[in-house]
């Protein structure tokens, strides 16, 4: 009889998880292996719930948004007995191995089962915030990123016609990272992130001077920034995270810099129309790639790994150095920023001879 080897997607969805899956399962089949898809993320591993994979279920998923498995926010460590009933599964349904496609969370879970039980754990890092410090890049940023790009654009069209400032809100939790990419390649003349707290003075200033210059000026917000005067927010999830949706910072921002300007400004949060949709090229290769790299670790057993892109390869790391750290924007890329959204306003402060 083949080795079984069971698929999972946790955490919130992002485009290239069709294509991690394809990779996964082509390259399993290939080595002689059988593939299940557990359905929706950890709770499909506590419930026993899957659906077979073939290398026909999955030979025309590689340009599909979403995950074909489904998934959730399920945290078998805040289940009674979840963490049992799940090691159960691998018993009664005869898995022999678990690939764990997900974030912080979801490999959070997997290196746990490996280090509570010695499950038979490889885990793939997907996150559209591109936040795992383990990895160079996490399939899902880029085409989140590329669909940023576009709105900020659209959002510069109308905001020009109407001489207005123009706030784009992007998810992105904790880590800056797709505000900081979208605001760079949409020229966006200030950024906030959640990495410093928003320096009213001199984003007013910038907004003003853009807005002197071109008729518009374009804001890209994370939803984790802190505003002046800001409470925590206190709803949680199962993994102990935050929930920001509920926060409202384009419409708070919006308030301030339409109170420090006197510029009639507007928002538009994009949220999850940023996982939704066909995988960028780039998403479509990274999550083939590490899919593919997943079930070679199996096949070698080295469980209690994750794969990792490092510059050009995709290499294993252990989980529990993947789930140690969030990576964050660091000072290097602030500097990048300020440098290129304040250079107009600087230039446009000299005198005219001095330029
Ligand atoms: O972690 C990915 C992410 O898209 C975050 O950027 C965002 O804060 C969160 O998920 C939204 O989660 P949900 O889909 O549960 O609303």
């Amino acid at each position: 009889m083949a080795k079984r080897i069971a698929l999972l997607t946790g955490g919130g969805d992002c485009p290239g998880l069709n294509p991690a899956i394809r990779g996964a399962v082509l390259q399993a089949a290939s080595l002689g292996y059988e593939c299940i898809g557990m359905l929706e993320g950890w709770k499909g591993m506590i419930e026993g719930t899957y659906r077979p994979l073939s290398a026909a279920d999955v030979e025309e998923i590689v340009g599909k948004g979403g995950t074909i498995l489904g998934t959730s926010r399920t945290n078998p460590y805040k289940k009674e007995n979840g963490q049992q009933r799940v090691m159960e599964t691998f018993k009664k349904h005869k898995i022999d191995a678990l690939i764990a496609m997900g974030g912080e969370d979801t490999l959070g879970v997997a290196n746990k089962l490996y280090k509570d039980f010695g499950a038979n754990v490889v885990g793939v890092p997907k996150t559209m915030d591109n936040d795992l410090s383990a990895t160079d890049y996490t399939f899902g940023f880029d085409t989140a990123a590329t669909i940023a790009v576009d709105a900020a654009e659209r959002l510069r069209d109308t905001g020009r016609s109407h001489r207005r400032v123009m706030v784009l809100e992007v998810m992105g939790r904790h880590a800056g990272w797709v505000a900081l990419f979208t605001g760079i390649a949409a020229g966006a003349d200030y950024v906030c992130l959640p990495e410093r707290p928003v320096d009213v003075k001199d984003m007013t200033a910038k907004l003003k001077a853009a807005h002197a210059r071109k008729n518009v000026a374009l804001v890209v917000a994370s939803e984790a920034i802190e505003l002046p005067g800001d409470k925590q927010e206190e709803k949680l999830d199962e993994f102990g995270h935050m929930i920001l949706k509920a926060r409202g910072v384009a419409e708070r921002l919006t308030e301030v810099i339409q109170k420090e300007t006197g510029i009639e400004t507007r928002s538009a949060v994009i949220g999850h129309i940023q996982r939704g949709g066909p995988p960028t090229l780039f998403d479509r290769m990274l999550g083939t790639r590490v899919g593919v790299k997943a079930a070679q670790l199996v096949h070698e057993g080295k469980f209690g790994h994750m794969v990792a892109q490092k510059g050009d390869q995709i290499v294993a790391v252990s989980l529990a150095e993947a789930v140690g750290t969030l990576k964050t924007v660091d000072k290097d890329w602030l500097k990048l920023l300020d440098t290129l959204t304040g250079a107009t306003t600087a230039a446009a402060a000299q005198p005219a001879g001095a330029r």
